[in-house]
C-alpha cells in the first residue's frame, strides 16, 4: 500500500539528530516556553523575514490569537473564504466575530474579485487562506487590506516557505499564522503553532495572550488563555526548519513528475499562478467520477483524501453564516482528489500512482 504519508520515512532519516538534540533539552530540564521555543521564534522570525513570532499551542490558536490581538470580537465580520479548512473559520468564530464566507477562484484560493461585495461597516479583517501550498495574490490583496483599512491575516497553515511573488508567506499581512500539526509542510510531533508580525504592539500583546494575559508570573492584565508552545515540539521544529527547504524542493519534484506522468484526458491537474512558488503541501487534482477514481486508487494499493468534501456553507456548524452563492467551490468538492505527496515519497511510487490514475477510464 502507497500511504497517503509516512511519518516513519522522515522520522528514521532524522532519528538520530532528533534524539541528539531532545536529550540536550531533556537534559536542560526547562520543558515549556524556555530556551528552545525562544530560538526557534527567532529563527522562524528570520525565516519568514518578519520581526517577531510568538510560539502557540496550534494553527487555530495562532488565527484565534491574532484576531483578539488585534481587537476583533463580537460585532466584527472576518472574510474567509468559503473552501478552507474549518479550523479557519472555527478560530473566527471563538473570537466572537462572524464569517462571512468567498467563494474560491480556479485556482482553489479565495475570489479576490468577490471579497469587496460582501465588506461591511462591520468587516475588520481578511483571511487568505494560502490553500494546498499555494500563496494567495498577496499583492493585490494587501491592496485591497489598505485601501479598506481592513487587517489582513494570512493562513499559513499549508504554506510554510510558500511566496508571492519574491516575497516569502507570513510577513505580508499584519499576521502570519502557521501550523505545526505533524501533516504540515514542517510538523511538529504533536500539536503547534505560531504567529509572525512586524507589529511590536501586536507582538507584545501576543506574548501575554498565550499566558492566561499575564505580563510576569504573578500579574494578569487582560484576557488570555494557556497556548503555549512546549519545549519538545520547539526542539522539534528547530531540527526540521533546516531542512524546510529542500523538502520542499523535493515536493515541487514530486508534483512536476506527476504533472509529466498523468495524461490521462480525464483529470484535470492543478494550476498555479506564475508569481508563486507553489510548496505542494498537497497534489490536488480534479476528476468528474472523483469517488469511483478514489476507490479504484485503494483497490491497487493507492490511499488518497479529499480536502475537502464539503465547503463551509454544506458544514452545520457554518450553515448559518452561509449567504450568497458558492458554484465554484462547491463544483470542486465534488471533483477534489489529493494524492501522495510528501518529500519522502519515491519517484518509482509516484510513476506508479500516475500508471493507475492513467488506466482509469
Ligand atoms: C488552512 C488551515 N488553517 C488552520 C489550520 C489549523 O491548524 P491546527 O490544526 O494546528 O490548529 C489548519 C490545519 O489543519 C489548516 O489546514
Amino acid at each position: 500500500m502507497i500511504k497517503f504519508i509516512d511519518f516513519v520515512r522522515e522520522y528514521s532519516y532524522l532519528r538520530k539528530e532528533i534524539s541528539r538534540a531532545l536529550t540536550m533539552m531533556f537534559k536542560g530540564g526547562w520543558y515549556v516556553l524556555g530556551p528552545e521555543v525562544k530560538k526557534f521564534e527567532d529563527e522562524f522570525s528570520r525565516y519568514c523575514g518578519a520581526k517577531y513570532c510568538v510560539g502557540v499551542n496550534s494553527g487555530t490558536d495562532a488565527l484565534y490569537l491574532s484576531l483578539l490581538s488585534a481587537g476583533v470580537g463580537q460585532g466584527d465580520e472576518v472574510i474567509v473564504p468559503v473552501n478552507t479548512a474549518i479550523p479557519t473559520a472555527i478560530a473566527v468564530l471563538m473570537s466572537g466575530a462572524i464569517p462571512v464566507l468567498v467563494d474560491c477562484d480556479n485556482s482553489f484560493l479565495i475570489d479576490i474579485e468577490q471579497i469587496p461585495k460582501v465588506i461591511t461597516k462591520k468587516t475588520k479583517a481578511i483571511i487568505a487562506v494560502h490553500l494546498y501550498g499555494q500563496a494567495c495574490n498577496l499583492r493585490a490583496l494587501r491592496a485591497l487590506a489598505k485601501k479598506r483599512h481592513l487587517l489582513l491575516i494570512e493562513d499559513c497553515a499549508q504554506a510554510n516557505g510558500a511566496y508571492w511573488e519574491e516575497k516569502i508567506v507570513g510577513a505580508w499581512g499584519d499576521f502570519g499564522c502557521f501550523s505545526f500539526y505533524p501533516t504540515k509542510n514542517i510538523g511538529a510531533y504533536g500539536d503547534g503553532g505560531a504567529i509572525v508580525t512586524n507589529n511590536q504592539n501586536y507582538y507584545k500583546k501576543l506574548l501575554q495572550l498565550r499566558f492566561y494575559g499575564q505580563k510576569n508570573r504573578t500579574e494578569s492584565v487582560r484576557f488570555g488563555i494557556n497556548s503555549r508552545l512546549d519545549e519538545l515540539q520547539a526542539t522539534i521544529l528547530r531540527v526540521k526548519l533546516k531542512y524546510l527547504d529542500r523538502w520542499n524542493k523535493r515536493r515541487q519534484q514530486i508534483a512536476e513528475l506527476y504533472r509529466k506522468s498523468i495524461n490521462n484526458l480525464n483529470i484535470t491537474l492543478p494550476s498555479t499562478a506564475s508569481n508563486s512558488r507553489h510548496v505542494y503541501h498537497l497534489f490536488v487534482i480534479r476528476s468528474k467520477q472523483r469517488d469511483k477514481l478514489r476507490k479504484f486508487l485503494q483497490k491497487n494499493g493507492v490511499e488518497t483524501l479529499v480536502h475537502y468534501p464539503k465547503p463551509l456553507n454544506k458544514q452545520a456548524a457554518f450553515k448559518r453564516y452561509a449567504h450568497g452563492f458558492f458554484p465554484r467551490a462547491e463544483k470542486y468538492a465534488k471533483e477534489l482528489l489529493s494524492l501522495p505527496l510528501y518529500p519522502f515519497l519515491t519517484d518509482a511510487e509516484v510513476k506508479k500512482i500516475s500508471a493507475i490514475i492513467n488506466r482509469f477510464i
